[in-house]
């Protein structure tokens, strides 16, 4: 059975997205399954935002495929790990958790890096393309971590 990681973001347009399309290139797809949902509905059915797709793509990972869609409460069953991007993403989706055990699968992304400071992977909607290049840096990094934790 695959492995399955989801990564949350607000919206699904900017963040997770990125997280989505790195993790996924760190990890052999035979083994792996990696998505993305947003919390919030607003922007469901859309693709990511033209600035996260233009950064992804200097990487060489194409964001182009993915639609927005939004975090629902069976996605504590299908999943096994969950990486939120803030402190409100988490609080959002442990609104939905049942079970003690649907809960201990949420975790900060940046708390990999650093378990100590939770850290978040800043909102980089109303800034400008800089933004997006650093949340890129801060997902990369902990991307690369979790993925060699996941194959070990
Ligand atoms: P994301 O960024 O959560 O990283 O996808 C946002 C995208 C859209 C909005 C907020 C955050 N919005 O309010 O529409």
């Amino acid at each position: 059975m695959k492995v399955k990681v989801l990564m949350v973001c607000l919206g699904n347009i900017c963040r997770s997205p990125l997280a989505e399309g790195i993790l996924q290139a760190k990890l052999p797809q035979e083994n792996f399954l990696v998505d993305s949902a947003g919390t919030g509905n607003w922007h469901v059915g859309e693709q990511p935002d033209s600035r996260s797709i233009e950064v992804a793509k200097k990487y060489g990972i194409d964001l182009t495929t993915q639609r927005a869609r939004q975090f629902k409460k069976s996605d504590f069953s299908t999943f096994d790990h969950i990486f939120v991007m803030d402190q409100s993403n988490y609080n959002n989706v442990i609104q939905l958790a049942e079970t003690a055990e649907d809960k201990a699968k949420v975790r900060l992304l940046l708390e990999v890096l650093d378990a100590t400071k939770k850290a978040e992977v800043p909102d980089p909607y109303y800034g400008g393309p800089d933004g997006f290049e650093h949340v890129y840096q801060l997902i990369d990094q902990a991307c690369t971590l979790i993925a060699s934790d996941l194959k070990s």
